[in-house]
């Protein structure tokens, strides 16, 4: 159909490049080794499949406004206060509610260059500025992200640990970035995979929000949790905050198979167990055999590895990614000048994995 010329979108939303998801098809593969989107080797817990097939007997009618059967569960797996939560259909449309209420017009979000893509666009889509701050070889530079804060700054925005680098922020940096930041800039601090960070000086962000009003955290069941097709994020901040943020929400913002997998999934803590000790095993070993093949491994605290591939090491970024497509593994690639010799690998099952470093070994041994 053709556009009506009476009608326009919001000039901003012509110059958004939308995000665009990692690829799950291949032609001639009827079940490709899909590597491109951080879900779950796993899956999802069999206690919270149960418990979301059980829940779509009641599928006719709203689900839950009342989410606090939720909280509660949440607030006693992490030990939070479950009237500082707010709920949506996965973190992504949190991130973009929470920064559509605190940047508009005239305003600033500032964001890590290379950081999760969807951030820019959450500042264009509430009519704000992102700023971007400048790396260091892919990890935050906070004092990039200070140098920038100024009057119209009113968000500053990171994933720790970040997508699609894998880095993190250690507890006593993300304070001094914290400490800096005027008291009327907000930090959000996306934790979509705070979960799978094992070293001892990653803090969680909640422990912020404990302290300062001007701190907020998402978190998703996405991830360790699996359930990245059911859609359900939750955020953590000031309880004001997030009354306002509820309110301006969806009505009914976690549907009903969300609502009960998610809480037994929470029961199920030996199923989360074994997920993050296949994801702690198979990101040390990709990591060390993608270096032993001279691949520029950067370390994670995710469920997923990107890898940089220097001259040296015979193989550029494309051509193995073409590679691993005709052998039916899909890597993810990024359309961005940064990125023109990386590729990112997400953790999947055994045998996924071992054909990965099998094909990989091969191709790039043979260079
Ligand atoms: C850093 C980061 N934040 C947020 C999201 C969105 O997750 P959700 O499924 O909760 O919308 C993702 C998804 O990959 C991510 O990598």
């Amino acid at each position: 159909m053709r556009n009506s010329a009476s009608i326009a979108p919001k000039p901003v939303l012509k110059t958004i490049d939308y995000y665009m998801v990692g690829i799950s098809k291949l032609e001639g593969f009827s079940k490709p080794i899909k590597l491109s989107s951080n879900e779950s080797a796993l899956g999802m817990s069999p206690l919270a499949i149960e418990a979301g097939m059980k829940s779509l007997e009641r599928g006719y009618l709203y689900p839950e406004v009342d989410t606090e059967q939720l909280a509660v569960a949440i607030g006693d797996y992490y030990q939070l206060s479950p009237e500082r939560m707010a709920f949506g259909p996965g973190s992504d449309e949190l991130l973009q509610r929470i920064v559509n209420t605190f940047a508009g017009p005239g305003e600033e979000m500032i964001y890590s260059k290379n950081a999760y893509m969807q951030f820019p666009i959450y500042a264009m889509l509430a009519g704000a500025t992102p700023v971007a701050a400048d790396d260091i070889d892919f990890r935050y530079s906070v004092d990039d992200i200070l140098s920038l804060v100024n009057d119209r700054t009113r968000i500053v925005l990171l994933a720790n640990p970040d997508n699609p680098s894998g880095t993190y922020l250690t507890g006593p940096e993300m304070r001094y970035l914290h400490k800096r930041l005027p008291s009327n800039v907000l930090l959000i601090i996306d934790a979509a995979y705070e979960e799978y960070a094992r070293v001892d000086d990653y803090e969680s962000g909640t422990n912020l929000v404990h302290e300062f009003d001007n701190v907020i955290v998402t978190r998703t069941f996405s991830k360790v949790h699996g359930m990245a097709g059911l859609r359900l994020g939750w955020c953590y901040g000031p309880e004001w905050v997030v009354n306002l943020i509820t309110k301006i929400g969806p009505s009914f913002p976690v549907n009903c198979a969300a609502y009960a997998a998610g809480i037994a999934s929470l029961k199920d803590t030996e199923f989360t167990q074994k997920v993050l000790d296949h994801n702690e095993r198979w990101t040390k070993t990709l990591i060390s055999e993608f270096r032993g093949l001279g691949l520029n491994a950067y370390s994670s605290q995710t469920n997923f590895v990107l890898l940089g591939f220097p001259p040296e090491c015979g193989r550029s970024s494309d051509e193995t990614n073409r590679h691993l497509n005709s052998k039916g593994i899909i890597p993810r690639q990024f359309a961005l000048s940064d990125f023109v010799d990386k590729l990112r690998i997400t953790v999947g099952t055994d045998e996924e994995m071992q054909k990965t470093i099998d094909v990989m070994q091969q191709f790039l041994r043979s260079a």
